[in-house]
């Protein structure tokens, strides 16, 4: 009875562990930035664990790869999924959790002899961090064709790289077509990266949606000059400039409340001297909302502060947008399934929006989707202390398999609903 069964949460807590040891940092988090070195070195480990497993393996122009079990009957299969690239500073949880849990389902399909329906599969995207090559959720983006993959594969990331020549570089340039086909439905577990579950006591987050999400980088130029003879009136300071803007961002979130956040996370000097006016200073700025009107305010107060400051203090300033994504709210059908089936294997469970990106953000564009979440000890991610008990990481995984073998038997094609 498929309804009892369970995924082998220590073979999914010793893969987590696993590939954790590649691109170790301090702390016990990894760095795998998008198409290095180690991102190539825990593609190959999960790649090796998928096709062990007899999966059929396919990788895509952009890298992204999707492993795939066959059903009962041939077309889209039921997809899960995430990243395994991470930030500078990642956690062990953030994306592998996904993509690994989503492996573990198959297995566990396999070493049951359960025959589905529809073929199931596992998918990891490319670059959906967006923290070397932005924009975030790249991969899943040009999946669903949001993006031409020549434009992706143009994009020069904050070192100059190319994320073409790095694909071909690190061997995962793919020949399976951009955009790729579209799945049946996709379900991604992912850690909450915030506060929100572990305040509540809740072990299960049936995820409604995504928030929208702006990234615009800055480059202010101004002029280089010594810190000691220039007098104050006389100053085109871009170090002044960039940093009124991160003070301005974090005003307007304040001033906005409820859920406007905002970041200021690369800001770069340059000379970057104790004694030298900033000629240039280089910046990002995150806004996110859920409310798209919101965000569009937060996003125009910015930029109009922006113009005001350039000409006050006689510096130019170029703005490109590094990314944008309107907020997504998930299928009803497949959030109700995650609420549904959390309840049935006995959880707690939430219904609530993800603060953080996600590839199935860009899923939901073309077949139904949802996401599972699990909490975030003291809401922290994005940093090494990441961590999620290793029961919620399981039962998370369980929630997982019995919402994927749902809407494997369920009509999503009709009119009917996937609970
Ligand atoms: O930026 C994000 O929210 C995600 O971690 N890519
Ligand atoms: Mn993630
Ligand atoms: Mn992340």
């Amino acid at each position: 009875m498929t309804a009892d069964l369970r995924i082998d949460g220590d073979r999914l807590l010793r893969r987590i562990e696993e590939l954790a040891t590649i691109g170790p940092i301090d702390g016990g988090g990894s760095c795998r930035l998008a198409l290095t070195d180690e991102d190539r070195e825990g593609r190959d480990l999960v790649v090796t664990w998928m096709r062990d497993l007899g999966l059929d393996v396919t990788i895509d122009g952009i890298g992204n790869v999707v492993a795939t079990r066959p059903g009962r009957t041939d077309g889209p299969p039921v997809m899960t999924g995430s990243h395994i690239d991470t930030v500078r500073t990642g956690g062990r949880y953030d994306g592998n959790l996904g993509v690994l849990a989503g492996l573990e389902v198959l297995e566990t399909l396999s070493e049951h002899g359960i025959e589905t329906e529809h073929p199931f599969a596992v998918a990891f995207f490319t670059d959906e961090e967006g923290a070397r090559f932005p924009p975030d959720m790249l991969g899943s983006l040009v999946y669903v064709g949001g993006m031409g993959l020549e434009d992706a594969l143009d994009i020069t990331g904050i070192d100059g790289a190319e994320v073409g020549a790095e694909l071909d570089r690190i061997g995962y340039r793919g020949p399976a077509p951009c955009p790729g086909p579209a799945p049946r439905a996709f379900v991604e577990l992912h850690i909450e990266q915030g506060p929100v579950l572990e305040a509540e006591g809740t072990t299960i987050g049936a995820v409604t949606g995504v928030q929208g999400i702006s990234w615009t980088g800055y480059t202010v130029t101004g002029q280089s000059n010594h810190a000691g003879t220039t007098p104050m009136h006389l100053r085109h300071d871009a170090g002044y400039a960039a940093a009124r803007i991160a003070t301005h961002v974090r005003e307007v979130a304040e001033c906005m409340g409820d859920r406007q956040v905002a970041t200021v996370g690369r800001l770069e000097l340059h000379p970057d001297l104790v004694n030298v006016v900033a000629g240039s200073a280089e910046l990002t700025v995150d806004l996110r909302n859920t409310d798209e009107t919101l965000l569009r305010a937060a996003e125009a107060d910015v930029a109009a502060f922006v113009a005001g400051l350039a000409a006050d203090e006689g510096v130019e300033v170029e703005a490109t947008t590094l990314a944008r994504f309107e907020p997504v709210e998930f299928d009803d059908r497949v959030v109700a399934a995650v609420a549904a089936t959390a309840e049935r294997l006995g959880h707690s469970v939430a219904r609530m929006p993800s603060g953080a990106g996600h590839d199935a953000q860009m899923l939901a564009r073309v077949c139904p989707t949802g996401m599972v979440f699990v909490p975030s000890r003291d809401g922290i991610s994005h940093n090494p202390a990441e961590h999620t008990d290793p029961a919620d990481l399981v039962a998370g995984a369980d929630v997982l398999l019995q919402v994927l073998l749902h809407l494997d038997a369920c009509d999503l094609d009709g009119e009917g609903d996937a609970r």
